[in-house]
């Protein structure tokens, strides 16, 4: 991030404008850091250089910059937007684009900007918005900032989403429209990051027991067996318990003793995962 710091010292208003901006809330700032993070270690994994990656990580943190510009009570409205309220929205990327153009001493970092700006709501087959008048290649930075906010915006809980979807679901979706909205060769590679069962996925043992994915496993074989801190009921409400390793064999039958069944979407259960974690 050696540059993007650099950048940021050289003009700190429009990061601590992004911050500070009250239409901006909590979430969108949280969620353009989730797209910056995701964003960097994709292009990490499909082999940008590092000095590029910093560039990516700014256009993952801007993306979203338009937003800044939009109404509270559209961003934040709970119900339907009607027709011209989502006019509206949908000219975020546009508005970013022109507010990154104005910030012309950023030099070749704003043009990456610009990319991840203007084009994460746009689709790999160039559907999606803004309307393009010619047709163009979506570039590398813009398709990788697009799968980071689609799976980043399902993920978590916000104002016109009541829940979050599992992330195995997000995958599955992104998976199926990989080569329509997603390139499908950094879907593939997204997919394996986040891995089956990222940390935090909530899940149903074979034993009955249920279980909080609280360390992923390195080896890729192993993806399905990560450590887990089970949660057992008692006194009205869901209690840590120990933590297992699914790679534990039982010493008589050789078998596993636990393997996941399947996830289990942690609203209907009320569990705060994040309480489990630490
Ligand atoms: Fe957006
Ligand atoms: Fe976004």
């Amino acid at each position: 991030m050696e540059n993007a710091v650099n950048a940021i010292l050289q003009d700190d208003s429009t990061l601590l404008g992004l911050a500070n901006n009250k239409n901006y809330g909590e979430y969108a700032f949280n969620h353009s850091v989730n797209v910056a993070i995701y964003a960097i270690a994709l292009g990490q994994r499909i082999g940008i250089p590092k000095k590029y990656l910093s560039h990516l990580g700014m256009a993952g943190l801007f993306h979203d910059m338009g937003k800044t510009k939009i109404p509270e009570e559209i961003l934040n409205k709970t119900g339907k937007l009607s027709a011209e309220e989502w006019s509206i929205m949908r000219s975020h990327p546009v508005i970013g684009t022109e507010l990154i153009m104005r910030m012309k001493e950023w030099g070749e970092l704003s043009t990456r900007m610009i990319e991840g700006a203007f084009e994460h709501h746009l689709r790999y087959d160039l559907t999606g918005y803004p309307k393009l008048a010619r047709k163009k290649k979506i570039t590398l930075f813009g398709r990788i900032v697009t799968i980071a906010d689609f799976y980043d915006a399902l993920v978590r809980p916000r104002a016109n989403h009541r829940f979050p979807y599992v992330s195995e679901k997000i995958l599955g979706i992104m998976l199926e429209r990989s080569g329509k909205d997603f390139d499908p060769a950094i879907v593939k590679v997204f997919i394996n990051m986040i891995g089956v069962f990222p940390l935090g996925t909530l899940a149903l043992l074979n034993t009955n027991e249920m279980g909080i994915v609280a360390q992923t496993q390195e080896d890729p074989e192993l993806i399905d067996r990560p450590k887990v801190c089970l949660v057992y009921y008692s006194d009205g409400e869901y209690r840590k318990g120990k933590v297992v390793d699914l790679r534990e064999v039982d010493g008589v039958s050789g078998e596993f003793k636990r393997s996941i069944v399947k996830t289990l979407n942690p609203n209907e259960y009320s569990i705060n995962v994040a309480e489990f974690l630490i």
